[in-house]
């Protein structure tokens, strides 16, 4: 409680900055009388997903990018930012800030919040990814990670991805060797599930991973993984399919059949990272349109098959796009909007997509 006399000069610019950020948080959205992307996407009741780069924490001069986000999509993900290095970057130390402001956004904005990801060999803290814990350790330490972030944001987060990248199709045993795979053995997965399940009951969890999309041996993997979950009765709602594609690689029917089999064994598919990518040297008006037709004809596909819960872009503006250095700048241009937020055709046909279904 504070009295007249208590009002300090600090008090007052805390309460100037809090209701500013209230008023720069609401001011990003607007409404119009032609539906934005994110209307049309309510209305046919599609989860339409976006990753949130870094520079979403910077500063307030972002409005734009805000804008940009929660004018077109209904959800979010962080491309990095709930990734164990930046929650646990020293062993017992969470460092929740930049979740709470992601969840804040989300609730002003009524945008549903995809927690992406719990357990991965990458992007781990040091600390963790040390050879020489004993078997009892890691699973403390993989226990209190899960158990300490699931329910810091319990009742927020729609759907987690809980295990990423666990299956290596170049591996004998087809399990990648990671530091939880070697010193824990296969039962870590399980165990992730049943940890994040009893963490926020509420929440769906997703096993997701790349270049399983359509039907082939990694795919038949990553089947025969969830399936043995289902059989053990592990907290498993769905599979993620991250869909990092190349233009003129992708194979629909094989993505439709693979998404039904997961859904006859009683699972959710998700695409949770899409970006379709156009050769750097080959980006003209066609491979524009091409690319638009590639993100239209994916969103058909899911929205046709109401087990196929989510539609996520991974990243709002070619700007942010990981995809350029990840390919030594062979790749590019993968995403919606230009550098400078102008829709490309990529936008325009996933958005007629999506009102062509309501
Ligand atoms: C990527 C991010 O987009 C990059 O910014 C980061 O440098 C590396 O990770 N599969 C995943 C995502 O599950 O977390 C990855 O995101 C892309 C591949």
């Amino acid at each position: 409680m504070i009295s007249s006399k208590h009002i300090s000069l600090k008090y007052i610019l805390k309460q100037l900055k809090l209701i500013a950020g209230i008023l720069f948080g609401l001011g990003a959205c607007t409404t119009s009388s032609t539906p934005t992307m994110r209307q049309a996407a309510d209305q046919c009741g599609v989860n339409l997903g976006v990753a949130i780069h870094d520079r979403f924490f910077d500063t307030d001069s972002l409005n734009r990018y805000k804008k940009v986000i929660c004018d077109n999509f209904n959800m979010i993900v962080a491309e990095n930012a709930m990734k164990p290095d930046r929650i646990q970057p020293q062993k017992g130390t969470f460092y929740f800030q930049e979740v709470n402001e992601l969840i804040r956004f989300a609730e002003n904005h009524q945008l549903k919040l995809r927690g992406h990801c719990l357990v991965w060999h990458k992007q781990i803290p040091e600390w963790m990814s040390k050879d020489n814990y004993s078997k009892e350790e890691l699973l403390s330490v993989l226990k209190t990670h899960i158990i300490t972030t699931v329910r810091h944001c319990k009742g927020k987060i729609y759907a987690w991805d809980v295990v990423n990248e666990a299956i290596d199709e170049h591996q004998p045993d087809y399990m990648r060797p990671s530091v939880w795979m070697k010193t824990i053995g296969p039962s870590y997965i399980d165990s992730a599930f049943v940890w994040a399940h009893q963490a926020d009951p509420e929440a769906l969890l997703f096993y997701n991973d790349y270049d399983a999309e359509g039907i082939n041996e990694k795919s038949d993997m990553v089947y025969e993984l969830v399936k043995g979950m289902k059989d053990r009765g592990i907290p498993i709602d769905g599979v993620g399919l991250q869909c990092h594609f190349e233009l003129g690689k992708i194979d629909f029917e094989s993505i439709r059949n693979n998404m039904l089999r997961l859904h006859e064994l009683g699972l959710q598919t998700q695409i949770t990272e899409l970006d379709i990518s156009l050769d750097s040297s080959a980006v003209n008006v066609q491979s524009r349109q091409k690319q638009g037709d590639a993100y239209g004809h994916l969103c058909r596909l899911c929205l046709s098959d109401n087990q196929c819960t989510a539609l996520v872009i991974w990243g709002v503006s070619d700007a942010d796009s990981w995809i350029p250095q990840l390919s030594d700048y062979k790749r590019d241009k993968a995403l919606l909007f230009d550098e400078n937020f102008n829709k490309k055709p990529a936008f325009d046909t996933l958005y007629s997509t999506i009102k062509n279904a309501i």
